[in-house]
């Protein structure tokens, strides 16, 4: 069955605005574990505007399902991640001025210092997954590499300003994660899918997980936690 990991990094958003104690990432990810979350899913930024390495060693403590922590291939990052230990790290590209995560890795390019950071976590016993643009090219570059887990970034699709354009970056995903799972990748997907968008990627045989924030932090604010990831997992069905 379709997995979903829930992406918390957006209730240590609101706690950052008042630099207070509240709301508790962990709170957040026991309500969503509990509600049937697959995954747990943290990004500890280079600039640590939400996420905090306290809130990881917090997770690592309470979170009973995989936590899933998504991070860059600085090098204080992975040495961070090798002490945490998560079950699995998702490397993703890292600007400082963006809002979020604005396109995949470019594995292609940055292919040796992507290997370095890979095979360090991978000896600390860490999965690694690749958060890359739907494109045949880099998903040969993550086989490449020896990497068996790729998440494909959903953002095209998801921000798509007419039917036609969403048809287009639909088919994008479809063959993507089609040609990901004919390599004997395990294949994910996320970015920027909501209650209104999620069913049709859902639909896409090939993907094993879905990774989902902003959407679902926007949802609890007004229905509470739990709720919102179910109505999610309802959706994903
Ligand atoms: N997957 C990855 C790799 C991401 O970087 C993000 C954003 O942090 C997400 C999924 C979730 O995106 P959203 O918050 O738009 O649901």
């Amino acid at each position: 069955m379709l997995k979903l990991g829930v992406n918390i990094d957006h209730t240590a958003t609101l706690r950052e605005v008042r630099h207070g104690i509240e709301p508790e990432p962990a709170f957040a990810a026991l309500a969503a574990q509990s509600a049937g979350a697959d995954s747990i899913v943290a990004h500890l930024r280079e600039d640590r505007r939400h996420i905090k390495e306290r809130d990881l060693r917090v997770l690592k403590e309470v979170v009973k399902v995989k936590l899933n922590l998504e991070m860059s291939i600085a090098e204080d990052i992975v040495d961070f991640a090798c002490k945490l230990k998560p079950g699995q790290a998702t490397l993703v590209p890292e600007k400082r001025k963006e809002l979020t995560t604005e396109g995949g890795l470019d594995v292609v390019s940055n292919f040796k210092k992507i290997e370095e950071a890979a095979q360090r976590l991978q000896k600390n016993g860490i999965g690694v997954s690749l958060f890359i643009d739907p494109d045949k090219e880099q998903i040969n570059a993550a086989r490449k590499l020896g990497l068996k887990m790729i998440e494909l970034h959903t953002g095209r699709y998801a921000e798509a300003k007419s039917e036609k354009e969403q048809d287009k970056f639909f088919k994008e995903m479809e063959e993507a994660a089609k040609y990901g799972r004919e390599k004997s990748m395990h294949v994910f997907a996320g970015h920027g899918l909501d209650y209104y968008n999620v069913s049709r990627i859902a639909g896409i045989k090939e993907i094993e997980e879905l990774n989902i924030g902003y959407s679902i932090v926007c949802r609890a604010v007004m229905v509470g936690f739990e709720r919102a990831v179910r109505e999610m997992r309802e959706l994903m069905r």
